[in-house]
């Protein structure tokens, strides 16, 4: 079966197509519109791959997206494309407007059309989206179940929670036979250093400061990128159509625990004068700030039968060792326009 991945070239996206052709016997179409954050070098093992092919373009182009769904003969779609950048969607919500909410229904609006017209049984459409739909959590409360609220406090989980509602409206209204993941915060391999853990590691080795926002006790649940991706394909391939999945990591961290645990590996493997949590540095919090995010995985578990197998002491290191083996992609993404991004950023 082919499998249209869209924004494969991102972190999650090019983390999946890799498992998709390791792991299975799927074919992959990639359609990612190599914004800053889309990246071909994530995909340069499996670049030649024959049951691999990229195709520049952006999900809110409805005639290429129709296109594809018919020269490929697609079973599945798997939407990743998004803008996915809290603090970016702060300093500029347009875009993510756009391809987060006009983007996923343009995407909608095609596959409706081509699951009526084709003769393509068993079509999929499965929307990846975030536990920030669903807003903050104190300290005390219960963890997100699929049932929770949407409360959502960013632009971009505003946007994230419009584009899970029209996947909800597509199914009920027009029988489209979609799945809807939510997800915990993502670390690993190919993550663009905007996000806190690659930022921490890349400030770290060039012994830069490490902005904290606020004070450091926001929680987030941490899941291995890998283990998402399984999770993802267990849905596309398992799941109740129509249904919502939480997927978490089971392993609830403040900022300021793995912020600690990424400098005290880094004193071991890369040791210098000082201790890399000298650099620690507080900064303006974000506004709008998410206290908590936990998540109720009982469902997937229960039903799909997926857990997280890797644990963070374990998925940290792999973390770690992977940027400081990759220092070539590293210097790849860090050159232009994330320079740029940095001084907007941080800067005061
Ligand atoms: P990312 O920013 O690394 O990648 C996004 C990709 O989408 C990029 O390759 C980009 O070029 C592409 N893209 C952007 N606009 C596009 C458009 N209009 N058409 C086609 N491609 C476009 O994001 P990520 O961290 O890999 O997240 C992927 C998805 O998973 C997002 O939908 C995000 O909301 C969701 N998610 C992310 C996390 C996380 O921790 N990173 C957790 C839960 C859910
Ligand atoms: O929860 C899932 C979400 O996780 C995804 O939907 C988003 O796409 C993804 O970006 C991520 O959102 P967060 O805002 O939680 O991730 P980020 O890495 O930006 O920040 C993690 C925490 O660290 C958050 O509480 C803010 C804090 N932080 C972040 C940065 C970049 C800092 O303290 N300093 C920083 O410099």
């Amino acid at each position: 079966m082919t499998i249209l991945v869209t924004g494969g070239a991102g972190f999650i996206g090019s983390n999946f197509i890799h498992f998709l052709l390791e792991k299975t016997e799927n074919k992959v179409v990639n359609l990612d519109a190599l914004t800053y954050a889309g990246n071909l070098n994530n995909l340069n093992s499996i670049s030649s791959n024959n049951n691999y092919q990229f195709i520049e373009g952006s999900i809110c182009n409805s005639d290429l997206v129709t296109q594809i769904l018919n020269n490929h003969m697609i079973r599945s779609v798997v939407n990743f494309a998004a803008e996915s950048h809290v603090d970016r969607s702060i300093h500029g919500p347009s875009e993510f407007v756009n391809t987060n909410i006009v983007g996923t229904f343009n995407l909608l609006e095609s596959c409706l059309k081509y699951s009526r017209d084709s003769n393509t049984k068993n079509f999929r459409f499965l929307h990846v989206s975030t536990d920030e739909v669903y807003g903050t959590l104190k300290n005390d409360d219960l963890p997100f179940t699929e049932d929770h609220p949407f409360k959502p406090n960013s632009p971009y989980a505003a946007s994230k929670a419009s584009s899970d509602h029209l996947v909800r409206a597509y199914n009920k209204t027009y029988d489209l036979p979609t799945l809807i993941t939510n997800c915990s915060n993502n670390y690993g391999p190919y993550q663009f250093p905007e996000k806190l853990i690659p930022l921490i590691i890349l400030n770290a080795l060039n012994h830069r400061p490490l902005p904290i926002y606020g004070d450091g006790k926001q929680i987030r649940d941490w899941l291995y990128v890998e283990d998402h991706c399984k999770a993802i394909y267990r849905v596309l391939s398992n799941g109740c159509l129509g249904e919502t999945y939480n997927i978490g990591g089971l392993n609830e961290k403040t900022n300021i625990e793995v912020v600690e645990i990424i400098c005290s590996h880094l004193d071991e493997i890369r040791p210098w004068d000082k201790n890399y949590n000298s650099l620690i540095n507080y900064v303006k919090d974000r506004p709008g700030h998410d206290r908590r995010y936990s998540i109720n995985a009982k469902k997937i578990t229960k039903e799909l039968n997926w857990m997280p197998e890797e644990t963070f002491v374990t998925g940290i290191k792999k973390t770690i060792n992977w940027y400081l083996d990759n220092m070539e992609w590293i210097e790849g993404v860090t050159s232009g326009s994330y320079k740029n991004w940095i001084k907007t950023q941080y800067d005061n």
